[in-house]
Parts: structure tokens; sequence; C-alpha cells
């Protein structure tokens, strides 16, 4: 059910006019997509400018810029402290979405409130890459990752080694009530704890794949692995990836990707790691398992894999996980002001 939204934004600009254009036609596009609207939910926008910014309108740059809404921007008294050179935006809309601010570079400054840890939230189905990109990603930008698919993995051990069915819900539940999983970071490098024990290596063979994919779709299991997720996000700027971190997990998170590919590429990528760990396997079994768990995690009840509104989707087919993460943080270098 959408209800009238009054949703706030700030970006900084040179005073030129090319310069005004550009940021505020960015800041809006940005509130547009992070809102899932369009100028057709868009009530009006105002929009304010610091008295140092005189060269161009910027509610005439909107409608240069093609925005068939109603406009109107005016110019700020001069209060001391103010930030200087920046436009501030209220976009009202109406809106069936929680409603995500904006502020982008220097205009961050004003709402240090809802700014100062960002998240990136990478989703997508196994095999697309993502623990690839999130590691180089985090590297680059100096953030935590969270490899949220080795908490289910480890829960999937425990099953395994309990000789618990992962699918029997209620057998599973008995299995996990009392069950310690946690995450610990030695030297930047994640590490899974099951029950005081790394089982950071084991998590990774197609048996605990599978497992871990029966086991996530049970909704006790995904009630006990929320709070963790949260909490490393909470004191951190991090990236996290999933399958429903920007729907479930964090879907405030500033930053949200889809990172995809199709179903061979992703079978041999995976078969292509598995052998070079050394294990003995099979592209046919990869890529039936791929099937099968892309089947699982789109199809279960609670929390589906599925690409968020405000995601941004990347196929990944013809792209090295290099490239991905460089359109990563350029996406959010450009947001950040890095
Ligand atoms: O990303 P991965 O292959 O390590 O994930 C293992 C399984 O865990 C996957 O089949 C689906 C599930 N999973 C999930 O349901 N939600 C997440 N956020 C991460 C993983």
């Amino acid at each position: 059910m959408s209800k009238t939204v009054s949703i706030r934004g700030a970006v900084t600009a040179n005073n030129s006019a090319g310069e005004i254009a550009q940021a505020v036609t960015k800041l809006v596009d940005r509130i547009y997509f992070k809102n899932g609207i369009t100028d057709s939910e868009v009530v009006n926008i105002m929009l304010s400018v610091s008295g140092d910014l005189t060269s161009f309108s910027p509610a005439r740059a909107l409608r240069e810029a093609g925005h068939n809404v109603p406009l109107m921007s005016c110019v700020e008294p001069n209060v001391d402290g103010s930030l200087a050179n920046c436009i501030r935006v209220m976009v009202t809309a109406q809106s069936e979405h929680p409603i995500s601010h904006v502020y982008l570079g220097g205009a961050r400054a004003l709402r240090t409130d809802i700014t100062a840890n960002y998240a990136i939230a990478l989703d997508g189905p196994s095999g697309a890459g993502k623990s690839t990109v999130a590691k180089i990603v985090a590297k680059k930008l100096g953030i935590t990752y969270l490899d949220t698919g080795a908490l289910y993995r480890a829960l999937g051990l425990k099953c395994l080694n309990e000789g618990v069915s992962p699918s029997d819900s209620a057998t599973v539940k008995n299995c996990l009530e009392n069950v310690s999983v946690d995450i610990v970071y030695t030297d930047g490098i994640q590490r899974v704890m099951l029950d005081g024990e790394d089982v950071s290596g084991k998590i990774r063979t197609p048996e605990v794949s599978m497992a871990a994919s029966a086991v996530s779709a049970i909704p006790y299991v995904r009630e006990k692995l929320l709070g963790i997720q949260r909490d490393i996000a909470k004191s951190n700027s991090v990236i996290l990836d999933g399958r429903d971190i920007g729907t479930v997990v964090l879907p405030s998170a500033e930053f949200k990707f889809f990172l995809t590919a199709s179903a061979e590429i992703r079978a041999k990528r995976r078969f292509d790691e598995l052998i070079e760990k050394g294990n003995k396997v099979v592209y046919e079994d990869i890529y039936n398992d791929v099937i099968t768990r892309d089947h699982n995690d789109s199809t279960r009840a609670v929390a589906p894999l599925k690409c968020a509104y405000d995601a941004e989707e990347i196929v990944s087919d013809n792209m090295t996980a290099e490239e991905v993460a460089d359109k990563i943080i350029s996406d959010v270098a450009e947001v950040v002001g890095l």
C-alpha cells in the first residue's frame, strides 16, 4: 500500500552551472532509484541552495533533465556554521517502500546519524562470484567482509555430523538448539567457529553445500542467524554476501547489488575452484547441484533469493571478479565521495 512520504537529500557542488546541474540530477536520480519511484509517483520537488551557489537554478536543471513534476528552488538564509556549496532537496512522493534519504559526498557530513557507517549487500545465486568479489571490495575499501553462506554451511555441517537430515525441520531444530556458531576475524580473514572449533575448511565440500541449502530453508535456522549478521553490520562499514541481505538481513543497506551469471558459467567456476583445492569432482554433478540449489534457494517460503527493488543487477558472465569489484567500488565512491 502506498503512502505519501517526504524524502530528504543533499549534495555539494562548485558554483558553476554545469556542476550544479550534474550534482542535483545525480542526487535526484539516486533518490528515485533508492526509493523505487519515478516522476509518476512524485508530488513535488523542493530545493534550496546555500547563498554561494548563484550560477544556476537546480529546479531549472531538473526541468532540463526531463523531470516533469512541480519544482521549486530557493536560496537559504546564511546561517553561521551551515555547510557551504550545498544543494538540499525534499522529494514528496507516493511510495510503498521504506524511506531512503540520500546524502552524497561532502553533504554526508549533514547527517552522520545515517551516514557514519555504510553497508553493501551483495546477493545472488551460488557460484556467481560473490565471495571473491566481496573480498576484493572489502580489501580495497578497508571495510569488514562477512560471508553469510559460511554460517548456513556451519549449521549444515553440524546436521551432517550428528546424522540429522538437513531438510527435516523438527530434528534440525532439536539438533541446533544449543549449537554455538560464531565469526572471528584473524588478520582480517573470516573464520567460522562451530561449538568452538574452526570449521572454515570443512564447510567447503559439495555435501555441506547441499546441507546448507536445505537447512537455510528452515525458518528457525534463518532466525537464529539474523542477529549475528546484523551485529557485525551495526558498528562497522561492511560488505555482506548472501541471498537475502538486501531483502531481509539489512533492508536499509545503502548499497545493494544482485550478482548473477548463467548456470553453466557458475558451475564451471565452482568446478575449477574445487579442482584447484584438490577435490575430485565431476562437472555434471556440480552443474546439477547449481540447478538444485538455485531452485531451493529461490522457491523456499522464507527469505527466498530475489533481487531487491533497490538493488543494481550485475550479470558477470563476461566480467572478471576484479571488474565486478571495480564497478561496485566506483558506485560506492560516487556516493561516499572517496
Ligand atoms: O553462498 P554459499 O554457497 O556459501 O551458501 C550456502 C547455502 O546457504 C546456499 O545454498 C543458500 C544458503 N544461504 C542463504 O540462504 N542465505 C544467505 N544469506 C547465505 C546463504
